[in-house]
């Protein structure tokens, strides 16, 4: 998804521009460019490509102290400079660069063009900067109020002036911005990353709002110009934790201390006394709680297959009715509201547009919405009813892993809580307990034996498809085991249920169509047997997660990764992390760009 980064203050704006634009890589992207202010006139360099690439092509010494930065996602217009941002205006005095999608810039663009405006490129973005320029009279902050009444869509937009140097004017509606409070300085940004190098003080931009920066000061107002009171926060993690830590990619990185972020999603929030979870945040009394006869869990990508495994487990522990639905496709369907449902939005990122304008439906129509996420200060973690924070940390390579499984750990949590206020027993809340606080112990022992999974990625390399299979609480653990793999590695793959594939997806199998099976030592062991031994009748190759001490399945199945024993419902913290590190091995033995894959952003703030 687009970045944005803005600096005012007393050191050259180029280099922090170009770096805070770097940070922003892993929100995903395919041009880049900045606009630098100096002595009456901006400098703008854009070009597509990497951040090298630009870097390349901008002066050591460009002078100038204000500018903006932004790699573009593209959404409307092809991959080339022209179409990458900062777009300025016809007198080159004024620039902007946008982060989001302008729904009316076609009419917009008529009128403008009717006018005489030439435009340069084929963005929507394009029409905000003529727009502007074309009600601009020596007033950059109310240029930019008057600009965005006409505008239908979201934004998230930082422009400067030749005519004003030194001060930075942004607006928000849609896509999220934030100001960086430095000493002396300025930062306005798409998000902390960008500036977490700089200071840690930070005012998060809310909807309908527009923000006047200068080096020493910002200013905060509506579209009818009244001032808005903001509250600085202090960021919680540092820069260390956006590093790569000696790893050779985020993703190796991330994957490798979930045994961390798993028991930092658990830390402070288990009762040992009352053998159940402890959440703060949720803003709702135990009577209230007690009075919810069903849950809906609303996402997108990977957190929806977060969310159908926790519906799997609140149903399965707490007996309350749940079910996952991609948010997407709730905030057109003209939801039910009932009172006694509570919803959920899952959002590593706190800012995916589908799932952000699913919950402000909801809230229109009367919901109470929850909203589990990672980024902290996030446009959903802001506007939820309540929630929880999963405290997984940054979470820069674009193949969600530690978030998800963190994700889990919360609904485990909440599930049991739930569950212990109706009718699971002490001990078998005990029994929970005791097995969740094992966990990171044993994603360890998986994690050590990685070169397991290296092996066997290796051998399937020539794989064009993979089918993954599970049953019960491990079918959306296939589902994200095949997206995992296909956004990664580019090979084509599908999840289903394992016993689905016998009304369909076995017409693909073929010696070189392999099958990657989840068959945990639980329940439905036996039905996910018979389901391998359909496989392999039709010579297709399968490769096995199963239960540490099941020799059998090794005499079935053509590969195996053995994970370590757990309860049969917790096996999914486990299930993942092989899932996870195959697909990163098939996708580096494919010379795939494992952190930024093609075509894929971090944080998909347009619909
Ligand atoms: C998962 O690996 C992808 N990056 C993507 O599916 C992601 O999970 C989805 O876009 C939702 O993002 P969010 O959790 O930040 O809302």
């Amino acid at each position: 998804m687009c970045g944005i980064v803005g600096y005012c203050g007393l050191r050259p704006a180029a280099p922090i521009l170009l770096e805070g634009l770097r940070r922003l890589e892993y929100r995903g992207y395919d041009s880049s460019g900045i606009s630098v202010g100096n002595d009456g006139k901006l400098t703008v360099i854009k070009k597509m490509g990497k951040i090298k690439n630009l870097k390349s092509h901008v002066p050591e010494d460009l002078p100038g102290t204000f500018g903006i930065g932004h790699t573009r996602w593209a959404t409307h217009g092809e991959v080339n400079d022209e179409n990458a941002h900062p777009h300025s205006d016809a007198s080159g005095k004024l620039t902007i660069v946008h982060n989001g999608i302008i729904e009316n810039y076609i009419p917009l663009k008529e009128k403008l063009m009717a006018e005489g405006v030439e435009f340069k490129s084929e963005t929507d973005s394009e029409v905000i900067v003529h727009l502007m320029a074309s009600l601009y009279d020596g007033d950059l902050e109310k240029a930019v109020k008057e600009t965005v009444t006409h505008l239908e869509g979201t934004y998230g937009l930082v422009c400067v002036h030749a005519d004003e140097p030194g001060r930075l004017v942004g607006a928000r509606n849609g896509s999220p911005l934030v100001i960086g409070v430095g000493d002396g300085e300025m930062f306005l940004a798409s998000d902390v990353t960008a500036m977490i190098a700089y200071t840690k003080q930070v005012v998060y931009c809310e909807d309908g709002e527009v923000v006047s920066l200068t080096a020493r000061e910002f200013r905060t107002t509506d579209l009818k110009d009244r001032e808005i009171e903001k509250k600085v926060d202090k960021v919680a993690w540092d820069l260390s934790e956006v590093e790569k830590a000696g790893y050779s990619t985020y993703m190796e990185k991330e994957i490798s201390e979930q045994a961390e972020s798993i028991h930092r999603a658990m830390r402070g929030r288990i009762s040992t006394e009352n053998a159940s979870g402890i959440l703060g945040g949720l803003n709702l009394s135990n009577q209230e709680l007690r009075r919810v006869k069903r849950v809906r869990i609303l996402s997108a990508g990977t957190s929806y297959y977060a969310a159908m495994t926790a519906a799997y487990m609140l149903e399965s522990m707490a007996r309350i009715p749940a079910t996952a639905e991609f948010a997407s496709e709730v905030r057109y369907a003209n939801p039910v509201v009932e009172p006694e449902t509570l919803f959920f939005v899952i959002s590593q990122s706190g800012e995916t547009a589908d799932t952000l304008f699913a919950m402000r439906e909801l809230k229109r129509k009367g919901a109470t919405v929850l909203g589990v996420c990672n980024a902290v200060g996030s446009t959903i973690a802001r506007e939820s009813d309540g929630g929880v924070y999963i405290h997984a940390g940054p979470e820069i390579a674009v193949a969600s892993t530690k978030a998800f499984t963190s994700t889990l750990t919360v609904f485990y949590l909440f599930s049991l809580y739930m569950a212990r206020m109706r009718d699971m027993a002490f001990h078998n809340g005990k029994a929970m307990v005791e097995a969740l606080e094992l966990i990171p112990g044993k994603v360890n022992e998986i994690l050590a034996r990685k070169d397991e999974l290296q092996a066997m990625a290796k051998k399937y390399l020539y794989a064009k498809n993979f089918l993954f299979l599970g049953r019960g609480i491990n079918y959306p653990l296939a589902l994200e085991g095949a997206l995992k793999l296909k956004e990664i590695s580019y090979v084509h793959a599908e999840g289903t249920s394992s016993a689905e594939m016998k009304h369909g997806p076995i017409a693909l199998i073929s010696e070189e169509f392999p099958t990657m099976m989840i068959i945990p030592n639980d329940s439905l062991r036996e039905k996910n047997i018979s389901n391998l031994k359909e496989l392999k009748a039709r010579k297709g190759p399968v490769l096995v997660i199963a239960t540490e001490g099941d020799t059998e399945i090794a005499d079935i199945a053509d590969d195996v990764f053995y994970i370590p024993k757990t309860m049969d419902i917790l096996t999914p913290l486990l299930t993942a992390i092989p899932l996870q590190v195959f697909a990163y091995y098939m996708a580096l033995g494919l010379n795939r760009n494992v952190d930024q894959p093609r075509n894929l952003a971090k944080s998909v703030t347009v619909e």
